[in-house]
């Protein structure tokens, strides 16, 4: 009962807060790429997620909207933009950039209001109740990794995770 009313206590404080929150790009993250910290930016850059705005412009992506009668780039169409960009259509800083494709707050939430305390051990909750998704788990991935709009590959999450992955170092 206690256990349920803190969960209700906590949602009441975290959605408000993170509603108002806006997407402030990768760029932000910077502190990220220190070797101490898992150098999570550089795998990000390696990954495929960090191209989906450019693949976005690829001859392949013209024939995928050409099917879905999409009127226009691919690269402008909204249809196209909610899964190869980031938090599409919501509030964003001027430090955003949508060309950087999936970032870190496609996965981790809107940053704003957690950038500047989420580095401190002890901000821990402060930091989840601003609106950090610490441990994004499965669902966030199938929110993209659907069929809706064109075939994609079928979701395995270990499999997939394992490509993405970036640990901070233990210890
Ligand atoms: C905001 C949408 C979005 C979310 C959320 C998302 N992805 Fe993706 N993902 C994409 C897009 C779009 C691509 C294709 C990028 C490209 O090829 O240009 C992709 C590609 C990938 C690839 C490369 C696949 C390949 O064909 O080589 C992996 C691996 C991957 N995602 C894993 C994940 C995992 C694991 C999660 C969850 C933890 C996740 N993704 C969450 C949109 C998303
Ligand atoms: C529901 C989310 C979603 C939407 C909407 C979406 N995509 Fe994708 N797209 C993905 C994912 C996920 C991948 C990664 C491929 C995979 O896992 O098979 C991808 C991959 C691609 C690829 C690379 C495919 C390949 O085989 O190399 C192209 C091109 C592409 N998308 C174009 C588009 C275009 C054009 C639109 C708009 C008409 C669009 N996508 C809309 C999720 C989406
Ligand atoms: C496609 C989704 C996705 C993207 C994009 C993404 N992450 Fe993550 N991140 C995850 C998942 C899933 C975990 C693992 C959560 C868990 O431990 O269960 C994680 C874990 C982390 C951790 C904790 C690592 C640890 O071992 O404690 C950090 C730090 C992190 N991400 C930072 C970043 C940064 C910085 C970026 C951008 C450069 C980024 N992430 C991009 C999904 C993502």
């Amino acid at each position: 009962m206690k256990k349920a009313l803190m969960f209700l206590l906590t949602l009441v404080f975290m959605v408000p807060a993170a509603a108002q929150n806006k997407f402030v790009g990768t760029n932000t993250c910077a502190c990220h790429n220190l070797p101490k910290q898992g150098k999570q930016v550089d795998v990000w850059k390696k990954s495929k997620h960090a191209g989906s705005f450019e693949t976005l412009k690829s001859a392949k992506a013209a024939e995928f909207a050409k099917a879905k009668n999409i009127a226009g780039a691919p690269s402008e169409a909204k249809e196209c933009l909610d899964c190869h960009t980031t938090g599409y259509g919501e509030a964003a800083d001027k430090t955003f950039k949508m060309e950087q494709g999936v970032q870190c707050e496609a996965c981790h939430g809107a940053a704003s209001g957690y950038k500047a305390i989420h580095n401190k051990p002890e901000n821990k909750e402060k930091a989840v109740a601003a609106g950090l998704i610490a441990k994004p788990t499965e669902k966030s991935c199938l929110s993209c990794h659907n069929s809706k709009m064109h075939e994609v590959k079928a979701f395995d999450y270990k499999k997939m995770w394992e490509e993405i992955k970036h640990p901070a170092p233990k210890g």
